[in-house]
């Protein structure tokens, strides 16, 4: 069995017929990081959510470790580690009394557990702070706490709900040594969501872009970037200049040019020349450039390639509801 992860024509409509996930499919690999990338509202923690069993799709098929989440969830729940977009540790006990928790949770036995607690604590660095309540631990503390949980019953495959939202650039960058260590360590499978694209840039073998419950583009990051064909250059004309497009588009070496928030995005096979002749025919036209900036591809680029829109941030509160999964999670495992 070396597929981790297969899905088929998946759906979910919510009652009431919010479409959050639109017959979508892909294939996770055994040992794959696979990166799931989307704006808020995407439907990426519906997805995880299908996938982990805590809900039933309403078309399609989903298999994890080759067993079908609606046909036997109980497996489906041994075989995985889950660590949810928000902050589930508990405040009012310690670090090592929540990962006791879990531990017991999962049923993994006392003495076993106790290696493993210990262990993880050194590893994430938590062993000084195991004894204080988690409420006195930083935002990238409480994320470590909570991928150890995760982890602590070794699963075959580890679901990452946005494990960086809301962490610093430092916590972040952390967190993914401590996800690149897990994989280097176990073999362990790795299904990731994220809005940030240069984290699944970092971390991921392949990834999946989806946008109002559709796959928009899949591939390795190198082959999407591939797909949007070069460089960016992005000009920013001075106050009340005219249509810059046709100047532009007679640059030698654009390909396109699209207008883009009060500016220009000219696609290029090579940006470092393209720079300087844009900017002298702007010149030439008697027009001020107020900036101008080249951009090797980026998954950023290829969200826009592919959606029309900027990949943003700010699009409004979380869509996910995680206290209630939570619940659902715990209770099922009981
Ligand atoms: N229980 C629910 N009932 C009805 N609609 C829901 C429910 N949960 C999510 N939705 C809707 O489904 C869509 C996808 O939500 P989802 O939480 O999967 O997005 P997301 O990609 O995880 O977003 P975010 O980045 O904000 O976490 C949204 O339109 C959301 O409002
Ligand atoms: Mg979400």
């Amino acid at each position: 069995m070396s597929e981790a992860v297969r899905v088929e024509q998946l759906e979910k409509v919510f009652p009431g017929g919010v479409r959050a996930v639109d017959k979508i499919s892909f294939n996770v690999q055994e040992g794959e990081a696979f990166g799931f990338l989307g704006p808020n509202g995407a439907g990426k923690t519906t997805t995880v959510s299908l996938l982990t069993t805590l809900l039933r799709p309403t078309g399609g098929l989903a298999t994890v470790d080759g067993i079908d989440v609606t046909k036997d969830p109980r497996a489906v729940r041994a075989r995985i580690g889950l660590v949810f977009q928000e902050s589930t540790a508990e405040d009012e006990l310690t670090g090592r009394e929540n990962l006791e928790i879990s531990a017991a949770l999962y049923g993994v036995g006392r003495s076993d557990a106790n290696r493993r607690i210990n262990d993880l604590l050194a590893r994430m660095q938590l062993t000084d702070a195991a004894g204080r309540f988690v409420k006195t631990y930083s935002g990238g503390m409480r994320r470590r706490l909570e991928l150890a949980a995760g982890i602590l019953h070794r699963p075959k495959i580890l679901f990452l709900d946005e494990p960086t939202l809301g962490l610093d650039p430092q916590g972040r960058a952390g967190l993914w040594e401590y996800v690149r260590e897990i994989r280097r360590e176990t073999g362990t499978t790795i299904f990731l969501t994220t809005h940030y694209l240069d984290e699944a840039d970092q971390l991921c073998d392949r990834v999946a872009i989806i946008d109002h419950g559709k796959i928009v583009a899949a591939g390795t990051p190198a082959e999407l970037k591939e797909k949007i064909g070069g460089d960016v250059v992005t000009l920013v004309p001075g106050e009340g200049a005219p249509d810059l497009t046709p100047i532009l588009g007679h640059v030698a070496g654009v390909l396109q040019v699209q207008r883009q928030d009060g500016g220009y995005r000219l696609k290029c096979q090579r940006g470092e020349s393209v720079v300087p002749a844009a900017v002298e025919a702007c010149f030439s036209a008697h027009i001020q450039v107020a900036s101008v900036a080249l951009k090797k591809p980026s998954l950023e680029e290829v969200f826009l390639e592919f959606t029309g829109r900027a990949f943003r941030e700010d699009e409004g509160p979380s869509a996910t509801d995680t206290a209630l999964r939570m619940n659902q999670f715990r209770q099922r495992r009981r």
